[in-house]
């Protein structure tokens, strides 16, 4: 049964969103494969009650003026640095966001990313599909071992968990950095909590995995890179800017880092010529870790799922703000 709720939803996302939001609210869907421009989004959110955004959509104090009836964001990522949430906070707007749906998916894809560097397989298929592949050969693109080494997860969250979990199989050291201790997991999967710079130091593979904050802006710097072992693999499957890709693009010429596989860049997307995209030894893809079907479904039932809880005055399954509007 339709309400007079009026959502916008700006860009396409699998059905399983749209139609829960179809059942009680007219639905604005932004068509295009590009995101809106500022001018576009604060066209589509007019006279929205709600909308799901995405990473590429900057909700801030201002638009958040300019577009009073909207009561609830919700954003169809786990990561929300594109929306000020203190200002949404401040003007009773809902934060929505998908945490644990995209956790298996994001995980999977930052081992295959360090496998991939690890064993150089972007080069090695290369290789083959120009016609270079003569004969098996002892030296031929050899890469670096991944059993037995040591995995260095900077940000152990969700994600940063998953990825560590999944090193058992690889016989790993883990080692891991964060701002807030689970001692319990840690124990329960041999991951020994250490200073960031022991963790840059001492491990063969650091994974990023925090949230884009102030403190964690440009938190790989020229400073950190130089800590790193010069056959260390850089991976971050987190934000672009947690990494100072001047920085990086240096390291990785100077061979003070062996290699990077990157899912997230800074700025992103990046141009095709970029020096991060043609160097050898750097793996760029396009911000795909979550990109399974099955998860992009979850992620899109799941940012439905708050939105009409958040329209309808409940508390949504996944708010970053709901106990500041809501109340406890
Ligand atoms: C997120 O959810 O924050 C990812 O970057 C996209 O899945």
């Amino acid at each position: 049964m339709a309400t007079s709720w009026t959502v916008a939803v700006t860009r396409q996302i699998p059905e399983a969103g749209l139609a829960p939001l179809r059942e009680v609210a007219e639905v604005r869907v932004w068509e295009e494969e590009l995101p809106p421009d500022t001018e576009a989004l604060y066209a589509i959110l007019d006279g929205c009650d709600g909308a799901i955004t995405l990473l590429t959509d900057r909700i801030d104090g201002a638009l958040l003026d300019a577009h009073p009836s909207l009561r609830v964001v919700s954003n169809f990522a786990v990561g929300y640095d594109n929306i000020d949430v203190p200002a949404a906070t401040e003007r009773g707007v809902l934060v929505c966001n998908t945490p644990g749906v995209l956790t298996d998916a994001t995980a999977d894809h930052t081992w295959a990313l360090m496998l991939s560097a690890a064993r150089r397989i972007p080069e090695s298929i290369e290789y083959v599909r120009e016609g270079r592949w003569k004969t098996w050969g002892p030296l031929l693109l050899l890469g670096q071992a991944v059993s037995g080494a040591t995995l260095g997860v900077a940000g152990l969250g969700r994600i940063g968990k998953e990825v560590a979990r999944r090193a058992a199989g690889f016989d790993m050291r883990v080692l891991a950095y964060d701002t807030v201790q689970d001692d319990e997991f840690a124990a329960e999967h041999n991951v020994t909590y250490v200073p960031l710079d022991q963790l840059l130091a001492e491990s063969d593979y650091v994974t990023l995995h925090v949230a884009l904050t102030d403190e964690t802006r440009h938190m790989i710097g020229r400073e950190q890179l130089a800590r790193m072992k010069p056959t260390a693999i850089l991976i971050n499957a987190s934000r672009g800017p947690v990494v100072d890709t001047d920085a990086l693009v240096e390291a990785l010429q100077n061979g003070t880092i062996l290699a990077a596989a990157l899912d997230v860049t800074d700025p992103e997307p990046l141009p095709a010529d970029h020096p991060l995209v043609t160097m050898d030894n750097c793996i760029v893809v396009p911000h795909t870790a979550s990109a399974t079907v099955q998860t992009r479904d979850q992620m899109a039932k799941l940012s439905a799922d708050n939105l009409i809880a958040g329209l309808k005055g409940e508390r949504p399954p996944a708010s970053v703000n709901a106990d500041a509007v809501l109340g406890n």
